[in-house]
C-alpha cells in the first residue's frame, strides 16, 4: 500500500518533471552550440536565432520605471560605468533633455541592478562587444548611449537616415524595438529587423 501509493507519487513527479528536463536538454543543447559560435558576427544559421543576444531584462523596477518612456534596455547592452553615470540622480533630472527622476528607494535599487547585469560582466558575446569602450564622442559631459557605442555604430552604418531619423514610425536609433521585433527579448540578430515602412531588412 504504502509502497503502491510512493511509486504513483513517483510516476506523478516524473510526469511533471518530465517537460522541464526536455526544456533544460534543449536549453543547454542550444548553449553548447551557441558556445561554438564564438564570433557573434557571422554565420548566423536559423537554429541561433530566436537566442537572446543580451539577458532579458529581469527586475521588475527597471521594467516599468525604465520602460515608460521608451524600450527598457537591458543592462547587458551598457557597462557598469556607463549605467552609473546615466543613474546619478543629478543626471536622472536631465535624462537626455527628459526629467526620470525616481525615488532614491528605486534608484538605488535599479542601479545595482544595472550595474551587476552590465555588460562588461555579462557572459554573452553580443554584450561583450557592447562592452568595448565608448566612442570618444562620449567620454565628456554628454550622457553616455548604447547608440553611439562604436560597436552600435559599425553595425547600423548602412542604414540611411529616411529609414530612421526621417522616419516618423521610428525617429531615432534609441528605438530598438521598433526595428528588431523581438528586442524586448533581447533578440537583436539581423535576420530578425523589419524597418517600419520599409520592411524586412536584407542584408
Ligand atoms: C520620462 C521619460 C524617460 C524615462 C522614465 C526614462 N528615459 Fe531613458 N531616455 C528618454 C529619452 C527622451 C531618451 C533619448 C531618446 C532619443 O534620443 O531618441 C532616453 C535615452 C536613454 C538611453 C540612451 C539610448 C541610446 O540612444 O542609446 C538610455 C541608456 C536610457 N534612456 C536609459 C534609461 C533608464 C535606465 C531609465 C530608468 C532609470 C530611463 N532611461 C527612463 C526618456 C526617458
Ligand atoms: C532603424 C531600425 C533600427 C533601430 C532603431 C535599431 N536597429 Fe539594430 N539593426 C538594424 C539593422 C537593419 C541591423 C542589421 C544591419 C546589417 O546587417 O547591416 C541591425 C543590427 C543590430 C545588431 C547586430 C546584429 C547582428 O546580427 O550582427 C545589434 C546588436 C543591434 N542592431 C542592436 C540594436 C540596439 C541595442 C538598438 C537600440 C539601442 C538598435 N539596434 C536599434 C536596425 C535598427
Amino acid at each position: 500500500m504504502t509502497s503502491r501509493t510512493r511509486i504513483s507519487s513517483t510516476m506523478t513527479s516524473i510526469k511533471q518533471i518530465l517537460p522541464l528536463l526536455t526544456l533544460a536538454a534543449l536549453t543547454l543543447g542550444g548553449v553548447g552550440v551557441a558556445c561554438s559560435d564564438s564570433d557573434d558576427d557571422e554565420g548566423h544559421g536559423g537554429w541561433v536565432r530566436s537566442r537572446a543576444d543580451v539577458a532579458p531584462v529581469s527586475n521588475p523596477n527597471d521594467s516599468e520605471e525604465c520602460g515608460a518612456c521608451h524600450m527598457a534596455y537591458q543592462p547587458g547592452l551598457l557597462p557598469a560605468d556607463a549605467w552609473a553615470r546615466i543613474m546619478d540622480p543629478t543626471a536622472l533630472a536631465d535624462h537626455y533633455g527628459d526629467d526620470a527622476s525616481l525615488s532614491e528607494e528605486l534608484r538605488r535599487e535599479i542601479a545595482a541592478y544595472l550595474s551587476a547585469n552590465a555588460a562588461d560582466l555579462a557572459e554573452r558575446t553580443r554584450s561583450r562587444a557592447f562592452a568595448l569602450a565608448l566612442s570618444s564622442g562620449t567620454a565628456g559631459g554628454s550622457l553616455p548611449r548604447i547608440s553611439e557605442t562604436d560597436y552600435f555604430q559599425r553595425k547600423h552604418d548602412e542604414i540611411p537616415a529616411r529609414m530612421v531619423k526621417d522616419n516618423p514610425r521610428v525617429g531615432s536609433f534609441s528605438q530598438c524595438n521598433s526595428c528588431h521585433r523581438d528586442a524586448a527579448k533581447g533578440v537583436y540578430n539581423e535576420h530578425q529587423v523589419s524597418i517600419p515602412g520599409f520592411g524586412d531588412w536584407e542584408d
